[in-house]
Formats: structure tokens, C-alpha cells, sequence
């Protein structure tokens, strides 16, 4: 079987480090050798810390397109639409395609899926949502036997540690974003981990395949950490409850509430305990109850982990008619309508809050009032939140979900 790789960086290398260190047992489950024979990068002179010998290397896309000896396709070179096209084109041939590529899948998988249905060839993308976790194939085969009404996980490995490294060390959010991007889990530019945009790619791809679904990513509110300061997690976590960049989506049959968002969590929730780097998705079915699923949501073998086996399970399908997931709706996506509870730091002493909090029938308690007055309130529904946000008695400093009732 001869395969291309689109890109040799972290991920490109971790494939070929996998094919290699596991080369028998996975040649014995796809039932012959895999051959690397085209890998296609920017910069044909870069030094690479594998061995790509037997490899056309090229930085001309055109000289795959010609090549009629390419079985598989990885795609590991991220890009928005001129890798949406270059891996149309392979579809269009019947080649099948493995992507990592998120930030293009959550906006074109539909397009694609239908070019490579119209052509026999399968898209598979477990690499693209948490990492090494193979939460795809879970959702897709192993809890294909229930509805599922609600998907939720830490979903952005960056932000976890950043988040990890405030509420267990103490550390600001600008010494833990430094950290994180000396380490390598956050990029010179940060701004896609931080400002939620990465996890709203992966709720999108999530909640299109748990719902079977369309989902618009456009239509997701999405509310990263960069405005999360130290005292607030601080204060929450002598009241127990933990902060976390949580993508969570919910679906009653009719619409679809989405949202991106730091919310905190109390400490025995599952979600709290998954620190620092590692991903974790929670999915909720009506037949198996909540399941969650734990792992490393990046890296070079562990990503790639993900995508050798999707290459694994394309290749001995082959003979099967292919068939990717095809949502035909669209969801609507809805404002949440539930109750929660909020934390909320206000700029205003007690006093001058407690009245306007009363006429809202909003119940509080108190948790800090050191520097202005800082509240957990009991479960409010959106409009009373909306009233709350709307006073200008009080400026709110912060304010959070907080989940469970
Ligand atoms: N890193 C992770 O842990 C992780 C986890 C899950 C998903 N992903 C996804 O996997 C993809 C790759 O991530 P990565 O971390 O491996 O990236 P990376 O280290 O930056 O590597 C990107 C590779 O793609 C090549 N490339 C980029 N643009 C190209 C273009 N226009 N034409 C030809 N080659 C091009 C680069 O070539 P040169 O080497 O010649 O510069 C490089 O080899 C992304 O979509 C990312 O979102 C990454």
C-alpha cells in the first residue's frame, strides 16, 4: 500500500515514527507493507528527524496529482482552502484521505464528505478532535446505539495547562501562556488556543457527528481565557470549584445549544481532575448513561496514533462500500434556555448589590468581599441573567457559569 504525507512537521513525523516502531503488527492488520512513497512539504532542504528514503519528496502538489501509485492520503500540513482543494482533488479520484486538520474540517467537512461519497473514498479525521483519544470512533461505532443528548470536554490541551498551572501553582496567566510556549503546547501565537477557537472546532466536529447534524461554526459562541485572572480562581477554589475551558453542546432533538466558555466546575466533577495537558470528552447517551473518554489531546505519536489508526481501519474496510456520516439537517442552534449558577465578581460592595439581586429573586452567597463583592448564585434562568448583566449601579469584574445545580 503506497501512502502520501501532506506535511512533515510534529504530526508528519510522529506518522512515520509509529509506521515504523509498530511496522509488523500493523502490516499484519492491514494484510501488506505500507510504502511512504510521496511526502509533500514546503521546504524540500529542510533537515527532518525521520527517515523518508524511500519517499518522493516534492513541494509541487502536481506531481501527486500525476502520480497513479497513491492509495491513502495524510494530510498533516494544516491550511484553510487550498488544502480543502488539494484533498478534494484526491477524493475525486477515489484516493482515501486522513486529516488532522481541524480548523479546515469544522468549516468544510460537509463539502468534503460529499465529494468523497460521490467517489467511494472514505474522509477520516479522528486526529482533528482531542488529540490521541479516539473519541471519533467511539461516537461513530462503539455508541452508535444511543441518541446522545450532550457532549462536553476539555478540548485544548494549551489552555488546560495554562488554566492547570494558575489553580495548582498560583502562577498569573501570563507567566503560565509563556511557559506553555516555551514547552511547545502553545504556539508563537497563541491566539486560536487561548481565545476558545480551537476548541469550537472540535464542539463543532463533535456535536455534527453525535447528533448527525450540520453544524455552523459561525453560530458557536465561543469565550476563551485571556481575561481570566488569577483571583478568581483563587477565590473559587476555596469554594471547590475548578476552572476549565469546557466546549459543551446539547441536543433536544429540535435545536442545538453550543457554546465555548471558561466555566467552573465543582472539584468531584470527572472533568476537574483532568489537568494540565491531557483532553478529556464526556458523552452522554440515553442507552449507556455518561461515558468520558481521557487522553493526550496532542503530540507527535500520540496524534499520529489516532491517524495510523484510521488508516488501519479505512484499509481493511476497503472492500466494503464506503460510507462516511452524511448529516442532511442543519441545527439550529439555539441559545441555552437552562438555569444555572453563576460566580460573579462585582465591582460594588455588598450593599449596593444586594438590593437589585433581591428584585432579580436571584439567591447569592457570598464568597468574597475583600475587593468589591465576589457571589456564587443559585441556579438563574437567562433572563434574569440578562437583567443582572444589564444594571449600571455595579460594574461585574467577572462573571462564569458554574456547573451542576
Ligand atoms: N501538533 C499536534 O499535536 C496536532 C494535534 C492534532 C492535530 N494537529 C493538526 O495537524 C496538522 C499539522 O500540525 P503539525 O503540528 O504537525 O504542524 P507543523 O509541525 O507546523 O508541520 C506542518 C508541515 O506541513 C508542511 N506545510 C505547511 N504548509 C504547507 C504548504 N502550503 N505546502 C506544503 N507543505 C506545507 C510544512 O512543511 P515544511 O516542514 O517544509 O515547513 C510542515 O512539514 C495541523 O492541521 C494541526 O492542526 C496537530
Amino acid at each position: 500500500m503506497n501512502l502520501a504525507i501532506l506535511g512533515m512537521g510534529t504530526v508528519g513525523c510522529g506518522v512515520v515514527e509509529v509506521l515504523s516502531m509498530n511496522k509488523s503488527k500493523i502490516t499484519g492488520l492491514i494484510g501488506e507493507d505500507v510504502t511512504i512513497s510521496h511526502v509533500f512539504v514546503n521546504n524540500i532542504h529542510k533537515e527532518r528527524d525521520v527517515d523518508l528514503k524511500d519517499a518522493k519528496l516534492t513541494d509541487n502538489i502536481e506531481d501527486l496529482y500525476g502520480a497513479d501509485d497513491i492509495d491513502a492520503v495524510i494530510e498533516v500540513m494544516g491550511g484553510m482552502e487550498d488544502t480543502r482543494d488539494i484533498l478534494k482533488k484526491f477524493l475525486e479520484k477515489g484516493i482515501h484521505v486522513i486529516s488532522a486538520n481541524k480548523d479546515m474540517l469544522a468549516k468544510y467537512i460537509d463539502e468534503l464528505t460529499e465529494v468523497a461519497n460521490a467517489h467511494d473514498a472514505r474522509l477520516l479525521y479522528e486526529a482533528s478532535v482531542a488529540g490521541g483519544i479516539p473519541i471519533l470512533h467511539a461516537i461513530e461505532h462503539g455508541l452508535n446505539a444511543n441518541e446522545i443528548h450532550k457532549v462536553m470536554g476539555i478540548l485544548n490541551g494549551t489552555t488546560n495547562y495554562i488554566l492547570s498551572k494558575m489553580t495548582n501553582d498560583g502562577w498569573d496567566y501570563e507567566k503560565a501562556l509563556k511557559e506553555s510556549q516555551e514547552k511547545g503546547y502553545a504556539e508563537a501565537d497563541p491566539t486560536n488556543d487561548v481565545g476558545g477557537f480551537d476548541a469550537q472546532r472540535k464542539i463543532v466536529l463533535l456535536s455534527r457527528l453525535a447528533y448527525d447534524r450540520k453544524v455552523d461554526i459561525e453560530e458557536v459562541p465561543v469565550t476563551g481565557i485571556s481575561n481570566v485572572e488569577l483571583k478568581d480562581i483563587e477565590t473559587a477554589k476555596k469554594e471547590g470549584l475548578i476552572l476549565k475551558l469546557v466546549g459543551k453542546s446539547e441536543f433536544d432533538g429540535q435545536g442545538l445549544s453550543v457554546e465555548v466558555a471558561p466555566v467552573f466546575l465543582p472539584a468531584d466533577h470527572q472533568l476537574s481532575s483532568v489537568a494540565y495537558e491531557k483532553n478529556a470528552v464526556y458523552v452522554n447517551g440515553n442507552a449507556v448513561g455518561e461515558t468520558m473518554f481521557y487522553g493526550p489531546g496532542a503530540g507527535g505519536p500520540e496524534t499520529a496514533s489516532a491517524i495510523v489508526s484510521d488508516l488501519i481501519n479505512c484499509w481493511r474496510n476497503a472492500g466494503r462500500k464506503q460510507f462516511n456520516l452524511t448529516p442532511q439537517q442543519t441545527a439550529s442552534v439555539k441559545p441555552s434556555q437552562s438555569s444555572n449558577k453563576y460566580f460573579i465578581r462585582f465591582n460594588a460592595a455588598e450593599a449596593d448589590v444586594k438590593a437589585h439581586l433581591a428584585g432579580l429573586n436571584v439567591e447569592y452567597s457570598v464568597v468574597d468581599a475583600d475587593s468589591g463583592t465576589t457571589v456564587v448564585t443559585s441556579p438563574i434562568d437567562p433572563e434574569q441573567l440578562e437583567k443582572l448583566k444589564q444594571n449600571r449601579e455595579y460594574r461585574i469584574e467577572s462573571i462564569y457559569q458554574v456547573e451542576g445545580d
